[in-house]
């Protein structure tokens, strides 16, 4: 097992930090090298931005919603915004399109939502949840880029086309490239997996079944 995977492994079993240990001199010193703590970084990176005012949205927000739970996750899922639930309670997707994502990823991927990681591509919500324009979604993606950096998922899969545009930087139609995998321009090693947006799911339930057989591929992406 490599360093990410057991990293990962143990993150799954409740460890936040993990410390590399490894037989040092006489009488069994050890020397400590820390890994990178992730949650650390994440948190620097949240603070950095807490205040953000770079577009408009941050006149109606209550506050700049963050990605949340598992740093080490090999999938980080990527919604378009916070909804009014998402910015009441400052965490994404716990809303209804929430809830529903989590039932899925728990039958489908047979993991809890806090094993895997959530965020958007835009942090603060459009007024009336209308869709983020190209232009906020523009000032909001180094947020996005940067947390990328930091949990190194193997899978991005983007949960409608608001985000498969954001994170590719081009035009999508999401019913011609569902199921899909794409590089992910800024780093190739990491694959796109673009599919439904659970919203889009939820006012059309026979994408239900296409949305599942997305996950299943997620499955096997994360599981290899
Ligand atoms: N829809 C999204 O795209 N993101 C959320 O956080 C909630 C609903």
């Amino acid at each position: 097992m490599g360093i990410e995977e057991t990293a990962r492994a143990l993150e799954k079993l409740g460890f936040g930090e993990i410390y590399l240990t490894k037989s040092g001199k006489k009488g069994g010193a050890r020397r400590k090298g820390k890994m990178e703590d992730r949650r650390k970084l994440l948190q620097e990176h949240f603070n950095s931005f807490k205040d953000c005012t770079k577009c408009d949205l941050h006149r109606n927000r209550t506050q700049v919603v963050f990605g949340d739970g598992n740093p080490y996750s090999p999938v980080v899922f990527v919604g378009e915004a916070p909804g009014e639930d998402e910015d009441r309670q400052g965490r994404p997707f716990v809303g209804r399109a929430g809830k529903y994502l989590n039932k899925k990823i728990e039958e489908v991927l047979g993991l809890k939502r806090e094993e895997v990681y959530i965020t958007n591509v835009c942090k603060c919500r459009p007024p009336g949840n209308r869709k983020p324009t190209p232009a906020e979604i523009g000032a909001c993606f180094p947020y996005l880029k940067k947390e990328l950096e930091i949990i190194k998922p193997k899978v991005i899969c983007c949960l409608g086309a608001t985000a498969g545009e954001g994170i590719l930087g081009k035009k999508l139609s999401i019913t011609k490239v569902r199921g899909q995998t794409m590089p992910y321009p800024y780093d190739p090693k990491i694959l796109v997996l673009l599919t439904y947006h659970p919203a889009y799911i939820l006012r059309n339930p026979r994408a239900d079944t296409e949305f599942v057989e997305d996950l299943e591929k997620l499955r096997e992406l994360i599981s290899g």
